[in-house]
């Protein structure tokens, strides 16, 4: 997720840019850079790190101009430095872009640019979109824009100038959020409404497939037939601190909401051609097939990703795992050799503990492998491989988009090996694949009933102490419902293996207690039933995640039922957490806690 802003009108642009940019860094910010244009000539200033970087960089500028684009990065494609951020100039100097969004067959236009003679300077996607309008572009800037809409695959908002165009800049959209503001002889591009909202609160919101050429008087917007769209004028009334929460009240809620498109972005570039391709991937089949052992290595929420993966990965490549905390594996002096494969899993790319767990592995010969949501961070530089899970920036302390963008990382990379190692047949390997590229919309599913879920929260609020129980897949998420309630609500919780309450744990059920199931592994329905059963005979309160299949026989012993659709149970956990980080969500609201921000947690743990 990058931020973009354009601007043309009479104020200083470099300003309007710059101020735009502020409000957009939590969309990304590990480089940043404008495009000013100055009558027939773009100039562009664009360096790696935070804003405040640029805004020095430009203080030994002058810059004159009524027109330009500006861009923060959240890098996907390309490490953050100076080449690959934006603004991203054609060959011949003429076209400034900027882009938020990823797109997925770019190798196949890179090549046939450089076979047109075309020169690339970064290792990023979107320099493609540069080029290709230069290659499109016979006159009309519009037009060029559009063919080359046609031409891209994946998602995009653009922002385009062009020095034979200094009364207007271009902009258009598909799949990544992009604004109209619309100001008095001034109009602006945004990624989003905050950029924009201390000029002007009227936006026209773009829909996919639309671009618009803006010019001081007005905004025209065309669809990509070339034909006028009229839209109606959205008059926005947040305030700017909900603005830049997207309106919602809360981070942690707007990235739980973010899920189904973080979902998608993560998965669907990935796959091309009915298989699946990680880009820079250097693993050989042959290591993969004489691979012995798995290992995979993190903390808090990406461990519990982690043991999803234990799950998915022996399932269907057939192949050992051992999943471990990174401040257990480190210590250890784990037995690890070159015939092993180690994954990292790190929504920040900076967790020490699992930073130096992965070098441990590494010292020991093993291929590693980092599950990574942020560019250019220390454990994305440091493993040999690097899936990134593109999650966007995530703002709230309590992963919750991240985890579900792991585990998708996780289920692409273990039908990766199964494929590699022959495990399975290709009629499973397409089904698998179909399967997983519906996740976004039953995530989406989910989301629409979250109102039942608020209910309940409403009346656990105060409860003491909470279990969730689940088994096999269903107990792996039992731990991340049972840390994400934990860490923003501070009621105390505990994640039991379904079968293991009987040993022990069942002496603290008694009247009243909260119980939350997780009940999407088939195979064990009735085992979890017997489980439900167990506790309600104590008192319980049972709440139960299930699939929609099972509502009615769930509910004869439950309390409550959250449904999710009906789907393969292996990749049901990406649907199920969505209610357990609501419930969460709920709870810490109602407690009045500070959500985004709970006591005592950090985003990244840095420290041992
Ligand atoms: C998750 O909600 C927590 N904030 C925490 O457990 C986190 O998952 C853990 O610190 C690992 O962070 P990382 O994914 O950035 O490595």
């Amino acid at each position: 997720m990058c931020g973009i802003v354009g601007y043309i009108g009479n104020k200083n642009v470099t300003s309007v840019l710059l101020n735009g940019l502020k409000k957009l860094e939590y969309r990304g910010y590990d480089s940043a850079g404008i495009a000013i244009l100055d009558e027939n000539r773009i100039s562009v200033i664009k360096t790696k790190g935070r804003l405040y970087v640029l805004e020095e960089k430009l203080k030994n500028e002058n810059l004159n101009g009524f027109v330009g684009i500006g861009h923060t990065r959240w890098a996907t494609h390309g490490e953050p430095n100076d080449v690959n951020s934006h603004p991203h100039i054609s060959n011949n100097g003429k076209i400034a872009v900027v882009h938020n969004g990823i797109i997925e067959n770019y190798l196949k236009l890179k090549d046939f640019l450089t076979g047109k003679g075309y020169v690339f300077r970064s290792e990023t996607d979107t320099e493609v979109i540069a080029h290709l309008i230069e290659y499109n572009y016979k006159g009309d800037l519009l037009k060029a824009v559009m063919n080359t809409m046609n031409d891209v695959e994946g998602a995009y908002a653009l922002g385009v100038v062009c020095t034979d165009f200094p009364d207007r800049f271009i902009a258009a959209r598909k799949d990544s959020p992009l604004i109209v503001g619309i100001g008095e002889n001034e109009n602006f591009i945004a990624s989003d409404i905050p950029a924009i909202l201390e000029y002007t609160r009227d936006v026209y919101i773009l829909e996919d497939k639309e671009i618009v050429s803006i010019t001081a008087e007005g905004a025209e917007i065309y669809n990509l037939l070339g034909e006028r769209v009229q839209k109606e004028i959205f008059h926005v009334d947040w305030d700017v601190s909900s603005a830049e929460k997207g309106g919602y009240e809360h981070f942690m809620m707007k990235e739980i909401c973010e899920e189904p498109s973080v979902i998608k972005a993560t998965i669907s570039p990935r796959i091309q051609d009915d298989r699946i391709v990680f880009e820079k991937f250097n693993i050989s089949d042959d290591f993969i097939r004489n691979c012995e052992k798995v290992n995979i290595i993190a903390c808090g929420t990406a461990y519990h990703a982690g043991v999803i993966g234990k799950y998915a990965i022996e399932k269907l490549a057939r192949i050992p795992v051992e999943v471990e905390v990174a401040s257990e594996f480190r210590y250890r002096d784990p037995m690890v050799n070159d015939k092993q494969l180690t994954i990292v899993i790190s929504q920040s790319g900076e967790t020490l503990d699992t930073l130096m767990a992965m070098r441990e592995a590494k010292k020991r010969g093993s291929l590693t492998i980092g599950i990574v949501n942020v560019a250019g961070s220390s454990i994305a530089r440091e493993a040999d491989n690097v899936i990134y899970t593109w999650a966007g920036p995530e703002i709230a302390v309590a992963s919750t988009k991240a985890y579900n963008t792991q585990l998708a990382a996780v289920y692409l990379f273990a039908l990766y090996l199964a494929r590699a190692r022959g495990k399975i047949d290709d009629g499973t390997y397409q089904g698998l694949l179909q399967q997983l590229q519906m996740l976004p919309q039953q995530v989406e599913s989910v989301l629409k009933e979250r109102e039942n879920i608020q209910k309940f929260a409403s009346q656990h609020f105060n409860a003491r102490s909470v279990f969730f129980i689940g088994r096999n897949m269903d107990y792996a998420l039992s731990m991340e419902g049972s840390l994400k309630l934990k860490e923003i609500s501070y009621i105390h919780s505990e994640a039991y293996a379904g079968g293991e309450l009987k040993h022990g744990t069942i002496a603290l059920i008694e009247d009243g207690t909260l119980v939350i199931c997780p009940l999407t592994q088939d195979y064990l329905f009735e085992k979890m039933i017997s489980n439900i059963r167990e506790v309600k005979a104590r008192g319980a309160v049972v709440l139960a995640i299930t699939a929609k299949k099972n509502e009615e026989e769930v509910r004869k012993v439950a309390d409550e039922v959250i449904t999710i659709p009906d789907m393969d149970p292996l990749f049901a956990p990406v649907v199920a957490v969505t209610p357990l980080q609501l419930f969460a969500y709920y709870v810490s609201v109602m407690k009045g806690n500070d959500v985004d921000k709970p006591r005592n947690l950090a985003k990244s743990v840095t420290v041992e």
